[in-house]
């Protein structure tokens, strides 16, 4: 089992305190993304814009009981999507499960996710350094799910001066932060040019949150 996918990678890799990379653990991911179909039929990726007025280059929606926003008005969670005025989708079971039991294997058992942020990365968009500071619980950690094109994720410490590491994330891995790692600064590189058989010129995270 040290070599489970034959590529010489770890299927658990402890990033930092309480940050665990658990490689292929979302696979097989085609019925969570036919999960993603179903979410963004109800509640299609639109580009937000920050607090600053400029437009993100990753494609958003939610799923579950809180979604996250942003606008000219800030960061915040919201039961409704803006865009229609209804309820974001249910979190699909499969989604679930997958972060309640990836929580479970890094250390966190009892985690239940409230939230699902859907990024979608189309070749060039990136996810500058930043904090996930606008839930409630900082003992909740957060489940993060790479689906399709490959991408370079930032995993630094809790102040923005503290050195970034660099992790290739490939299809199915999924990192798990919480504890001393909570609120540790993360992002993504600019997405590379490419085609993934399961989700074509795209990147998809799922992040998982317990938001309120
Ligand atoms: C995020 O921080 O919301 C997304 C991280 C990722 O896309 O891997
Ligand atoms: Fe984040």
């Amino acid at each position: 089992m040290a070599d489970l996918f034959g590529d010489g990678k770890p299927p658990r890799e402890d990033l930092a305190a309480g940050a665990v990379l658990l490689r292929g653990r979302a696979l097989p991911a085609a019925a969570l993304l036919e999960a993603v179909e179903t979410v963004t039929a109800a509640a299609p990726f639109r580009h937000m814009v920050t607090p600053g007025g400029f437009e993100m280059s990753v494609a958003m929606t939610n799923c579950g009981r809180a979604g996250w926003i942003t606008d000219r008005r800030g960061y915040r969670y919201g039961a409704t999507d803006p865009a229609s005025g209804r309820p974001w989708p249910a979190m699909p079971a499969a989604f679930q499960a997958l972060a309640e039991g990836a929580a479970a294997e890094a250390g966190y058992p009892g985690f239940v996710p409230d939230a699902c942020l859907v990024n979608r990365y189309r070749p060039g968009a990136r996810l500058s350094l930043h904090q996930d500071r606008d839930e409630r619980d900082y003992a909740q950690p957060i489940v993060s799910v790479s689906l399709g094109l490959p991408a370079t994720f930032q995993f630094g410490g809790s102040r923005r001066a503290d050195s970034v590491r660099r992790i290739a994330l490939d299809h199915g891995d999924v990192v798990v932060w919480g504890g001393a790692s909570r609120l540790a600064f993360h992002g993504v590189l600019a997405l590379r040019e490419g085609t993934h058989p399961e989700t074509g010129a795209a990147r998809i995270n799922l992040t998982f949150r317990r938001a309120l």
